[in-house]
């Protein structure tokens, strides 16, 4: 299984998902800044990845304040915490996965700097593990929905590089494989980072998936004639309405799915519903620079000067969904009764509340 991410005595490695798929590069990080920027330049994305980076940053910044120890501890983690916070703001997992690290350094702060650490370090390292096992769940879960001879799209990336490993979208489609049905997944390039060219073709070719490429504005194309018959992707943020924000392009690919009258399915773990949130419209779209969309790997294709719009994501209304697949079950509409109830068979996990950027 590719690691996206690795706790190790050098510090936090991750793969470069910015060289893949030419260079399989391996990124090190020494403190939570640096973690904090691998997240910011998208060394690694991905809503479940970016959830475990940052508890691994804070991690390994409460790590670094052992050797001289600061005097207001509090202060100190506080900003530690901000610094992470402050990266991305629409994938929920990130605020999730900050509020639970925070959480262990509540209860553990009277004990010595040296025993936090270690504490945050196992709270990090279980939230990736319980990532994978989540992912797994997911996929024996929503892998009934895929019928033998399915031709899937899939848009952006929602696989092993966008979670601790195995994917959520992409992890649907390995255990319907793994349980031995014939697929064909459909890749939209997600523009303008590529994360379908670039990352979920790599990825199913490494597992010997048959994989078909297409440009984002080919989907109706092939819905039209037949060749598309699923939809399956990930999330970033879902609301308590069943709305899910996910990368730019999934609503448009939502709308077509519609007009098609095929079934679009979302795969998400319980930490991306933001239950603290009644619909979509609150959800914060992160804006990224005009450089992704102007120029082309480092070559400008726009005019100068032009005006340039930029959204990392979009939200798709729940309307348009047919079911949200979680490692608790699958979720169907309505989702404002299904969705709680998944959500509350997850235990402590979901923070109620403060959970915004
Ligand atoms: O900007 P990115 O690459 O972080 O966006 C990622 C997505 O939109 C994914 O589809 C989403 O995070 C789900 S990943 C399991």
């Amino acid at each position: 299984m590719i690691k996206t991410i690795e706790w190790t005595e050098a510090g936090v490695v991750m793969i470069d998902q910015r060289s893949l798929p030419s260079d399989e590069l391996y990124h090190v990080c020494r403190t939570h800044e640096e973690v904090a920027e691998a997240i910011r330049t998208m060394v690694i994305r991905g809503a479940p990845a970016i959830g475990v980076a940052a508890a691994m940053g804070i991690a390994l910044g409460v790590q670094n304040l052992a050797t001289a120890p600061p005097a207001d501890m509090d202060l100190a983690f506080d900003l530690i915490c901000r610094t992470l916070a402050t990266t991305r703001p629409t994938a929920v997992n990130l605020f999730w996965a900050i509020d639970r690290m925070k959480r262990v350094f509540q209860r553990q702060r009277s004990k010595s700097i040296h025993e936090v650490a270690q504490l945050l370090r196992a709270e990090a390292l279980a939230i990736c593990q319980e990532d994978i096992a989540a992912n797994r769940q997911m996929g024996a879960h929503g892998q009934i929905l895929i019928p033998d001879g399915a031709h899937v799209l899939t848009h952006c990336n929602a696989g092993a590089l966008a979670t601790a490993g195995y994917g959520t979208a992409l992890g649907v489609l390995r255990a319907a494989v793994s349980a031995g049905k014939r697929l064909l997944v459909y890749v939209d390039e997600t523009r303008p980072f590529l994360q379908g060219a670039r990352l979920t073709a790599w990825e199913l070719m490494k597992d010997n998936i048959p994989v078909r490429l297409i440009t984002d504005n080919m989907a109706g194309h092939f819905m039209k004639k037949g060749e598309i018959d699923h939809v399956i992707v990930g999330a970033d943020r879902i609301a308590a309405n069943g709305d899910v924000a996910n990368k730019i392009g999934t609503y448009m690919v939502a709308v077509l799915a519609q007009a098609h009258r095929l079934p679009f399915y979302v795969a998400a773990p319980i930490s991306t519903v933001d239950l603290s949130i009644s619909n979509g419209d609150q959800i914060p779209i992160e804006e990224r620079q005009p450089a992704e969309v102007t120029d082309f790997r480092g070559v400008r294709v726009a005019p100068y000067n032009v005006a340039v719009a930029n959204p990392a994501f979009d939200v798709t209304p729940a309307a348009y969904i047919h079911a949200i697949i979680t490692e608790q079950g699958i979720a169907w509409p309505p989702f404002e009764k299904s969705l709680p109830v998944l959500a509350g068979a997850a235990g402590g996990q979901l923070t109620k509340g403060g959970r915004h950027n």
